[in-house]
Formats: structure tokens, C-alpha cells, sequence
């Protein structure tokens, strides 16, 4: 509680510390989702290779929550643009706006919203202060594919907050896992997807097997006082997150690691093992897609298989037949959480520059 209390209180102080340029704030959307799930959650494709015997359906309805950020003066040619930022499995919005050196350095949603660009960095369904579904197992890619999709259709509709329009142009943001997630959306979505473009961050082709779960204890054993009411099917990490980050120490601030262990936060075991629907072609989606990778990211690079910038670009390309266009960038230095290391600046460049190029 004291913890929750406090990731409340850091998500004010970026509201004060970004002063005159930003504004932002907590926003709580409800959205209907009604899909096919596998009956097995531990099925590694999501259902995408299933026949409808070993399907199952989840019509529900889920409260999103997130942190809205808007310039307060929005140059005119951004106004009907938002940036959706999912991220990854056991963090939450606040992955999107670290407080450490006053939100400078690491800030994506504080880094855009100066330059010009809105945001919305959403809690993934299950996570966060979003719908924790009783049954962990309605927790799978179908259901929160779908409840991305569904609010923003929802955000091209109707008005977030009084005074602000419904956006025409919604780019998609993931990082690691919320990556995966939107991959999966624009395969269902194909040419029905509410994204107009999709840049995919920590996240590869994911092709080699069911990914382990051996580093994601229960997180009801985990942190009782906190998740010991949860179905024991939501899982966590342990303290040690140093895996996120590259293998050197000296690439990122001991005091980063003091927020992750703060605000670290829980993931169903499908959203974890359903990673694999990333091999999965999205034949359909038309928009365009970019992915940024750390060169140093130890959870999708391993063996040196980021290194091969064309070789690696050619074998990502090959899921996205349809799409306008298909960009690759290995960003040098950085680990898994792009964001969160010394060299954050420059993958922070990076994404903002394609998501200024989708938005026109
Ligand atoms: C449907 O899938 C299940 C599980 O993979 C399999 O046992 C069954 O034979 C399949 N049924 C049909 C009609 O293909
Ligand atoms: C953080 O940002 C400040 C001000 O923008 C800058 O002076 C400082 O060098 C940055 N620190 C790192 C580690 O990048
Ligand atoms: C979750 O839902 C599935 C499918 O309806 C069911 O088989 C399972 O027993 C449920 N688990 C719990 C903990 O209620
Ligand atoms: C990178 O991969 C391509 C094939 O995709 C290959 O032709 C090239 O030699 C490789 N470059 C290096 C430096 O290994």
C-alpha cells in the first residue's frame, strides 16, 4: 500500500515538474471486450493456430487506467495525434516516465510531450491500476490486444477529457511484452486496426520454444501483503531486475534500479508465455511499423543476434507483408528497458522520430 501510495505521488510530481511545457493526468476508460481465448492459457500462440474446440470466450467489460500528457501549446499539425505506450510484462504506465533526475533524462512521455506530441502511457490489462480479472487466465493476448484496440477506437470517437478532441491518428508504442501485445492486435485487426503506425520497441521475432517462466515467481508468495488475494497465476520477478539492462553496471544508474524495484508490478502467466504469437505473420495491417532494439539487450539478443543490423531487419520484415513501410533500428549501447539506461537519449530520439514521421 505505502508503495502503491508512493507511485501515486511520483505520477503527481510529474504533473508539478514538468511545469509550464506539459500537463498531465490519470485518466480511467472502460472498454468491452468480447473474444476467443484458448481454454489452455499456457498455449504459447494464443489461440491463433487453435480450432474453435479448444476456444473458449471472455465478453467483458475492464477499466483502463493511464497517464495522460499534453502540450498546453500544441503546434496545430499534432492536435489529432496520440501515442498509445504499453509496456512490457511486470512494469506499468510509470515505465513511460521514470522519476529519477527529475524526470529528465528517461522521461518518453516527458521527452514527447515537449517536442510537441501527446501521449497516453496505458496499464496493461492485469497490471497497474487497470482491471486485475479474478481468473488470471482471462488475462491473454486476445483479451489485451483487444482491450488496446477497443480504447482506441474509443479515443478516435469520443473526448478523453473535456476540451479535448477525438484524435484522428493513434501510433501505438510498445515496449518488450506491450510491443508483442500490439503486434498481436494488427494480426486479429489486419485492416480493421485503429493504429496508424507501430513502433515496437525490446521486442524480436520470438521463435525458439515456450519462453521459461523459471524467473517469475508467484507474486501472492512474492509480496503477500500486497498481491495475497491474487489468483496465484499472476506472476512477478525477483528484486534482482538487473537483466532488463545490459550486462555492464557502469551503462545505467544504481538508483534506476531503487525505481524498478518500487514500482515493479505483475503479469498473468499468458502474457509471458503467448510472446511466441510474434512469429506470427500480421498479413493484414497496413500501417507503418518500426522496431527499436538495444544492442545490449540480454532477454532478446542473445549470442550476439542483434549485431546483423540488415540481416537482422530482413528476418522482422518478413511478418510484416502488408505494412506501408518496415524500418529497423539497433540502438547502440542500450539494454531491454531502452528507456532506462545511459544511453536512453538516443533510443528516446529514435522512437520520437518515428512517431513524428508516422503522424503526418
Ligand atoms: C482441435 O484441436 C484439438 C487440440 O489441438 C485437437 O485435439 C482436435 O483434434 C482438433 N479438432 C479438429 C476438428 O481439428
Ligand atoms: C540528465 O539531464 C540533465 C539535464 O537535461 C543533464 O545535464 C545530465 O547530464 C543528464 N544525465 C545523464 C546521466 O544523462
Ligand atoms: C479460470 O477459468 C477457467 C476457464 O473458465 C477455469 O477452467 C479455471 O478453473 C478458472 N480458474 C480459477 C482459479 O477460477
Ligand atoms: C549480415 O548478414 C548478411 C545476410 O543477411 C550477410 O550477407 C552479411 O555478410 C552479414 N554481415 C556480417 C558483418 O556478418
Amino acid at each position: 500500500m505505502l508503495l502503491r501510495a508512493l507511485s501515486l505521488l511520483l505520477i503527481q510530481l510529474f504533473v508539478g515538474a514538468s511545469g509550464a511545457s506539459c500537463g498531465c493526468s490519470s485518466v480511467v476508460i472502460p472498454v468491452h471486450v468480447d473474444v476467443l481465448v484458448p481454454k489452455d492459457p499456457t498455449d504459447e500462440f494464443g489461440g491463433l493456430k487453435s480450432n474453435s474446440s479448444s476456444l473458449r470466450r471472455v465478453n467483458d467489460e475492464y477499466k483502463m487506467h493511464g497517464v495522460f500528457c499534453q502540450p498546453h501549446t500544441i503546434p496545430v499539425q499534432n492536435s489529432e495525434v496520440l501515442q498509445l505506450l504499453v509496456h512490457g510484462v511486470t512494469y506499468n504506465s510509470q515505465y513511460w516516465s521514470p522519476p529519477i533526475e527529475e524526470f529528465r533524462n528517461y522521461s518518453y512521455a516527458a521527452f514527447s510531450c515537449d517536442r510537441g506530441l501527446s501521449s497516453l502511457a496505458i496499464d496493461a490489462l492485469g497490471a497497474g491500476l487497470s482491471s486485475h480479472p479474478a481468473n488470471a487466465s482471462d488475462v491473454q493476448y486476445p483479451t489485451g490486444a483487444a482491450a488496446l484496440s477497443q480504447l482506441a477506437r474509443h479515443l478516435k470517437k469520443s473526448a478523453l477529457l473535456p476540451g479535448v478532441k477525438p484524435f484522428k491518428k493513434i501510433i501505438g508504442i510498445g515496449h518488450s511484452a506491450g510491443s508483442a501485445l500490439l503486434n498481436f492486435g494488427a494480426i486479429v485487426d489486419g485492416t480493421r486496426s485503429p493504429f496508424d503506425g507501430l513502433i515496437l520497441t525490446g521486442s524480436v521475432i520470438f521463435d525458439h520454444g515456450p519462453s521459461s517462466l523459471s524467473m517469475f515467481p508467484s507474486a501472492r508468495d512474492a509480496d503477500p501483503l500486497r498481491w495475497g488475494a491474487l489468483d496465484p497465476a499472476y506472476l512477478t520477478t525477483s528484486n534482482d531486475r538487473t537483466f532488463f539492462y545490459p550486462a555492464d553496471p557502469t551503462t545505467f544508474s544504481p538508483r534506476m534500479l531503487q525505481f524498478d524495484a518500487f514500482t515493479k508490478d505483475i503479469a498473468s502467466v499468458s502474457m509471458i508465455l503467448q510472446v511466441a504469437t510474434t512469429s506470427v505473420p500480421a498479413l493484414e495491417y497496413m500501417g507503418p511499423v518500426a522496431k527499436v532494439i538495444g544492442s545490449e539487450d540480454q532477454i532478446s539478443c542473445q549470442a550476439g543476434s542483434c549485431m546483423n543490423v540488415s540481416a537482422l531487419t530482413a528476418a522482422e520484415r518478413v511478418t510484416w507483408p502488408a505494412a506501408q513501410s518496415f524500418e529497423l533500428v539497433v540502438s547502440q549501447g542500450s539494454g531491454h528497458d531502452i528507456n532506462l539506461d545511459f544511453f536512453a537519449s538516443g533510443a528516446l530520439n529514435t522512437v520520437f522520430g518515428f512517431a513524428k514521421k508516422f503522424s503526418r
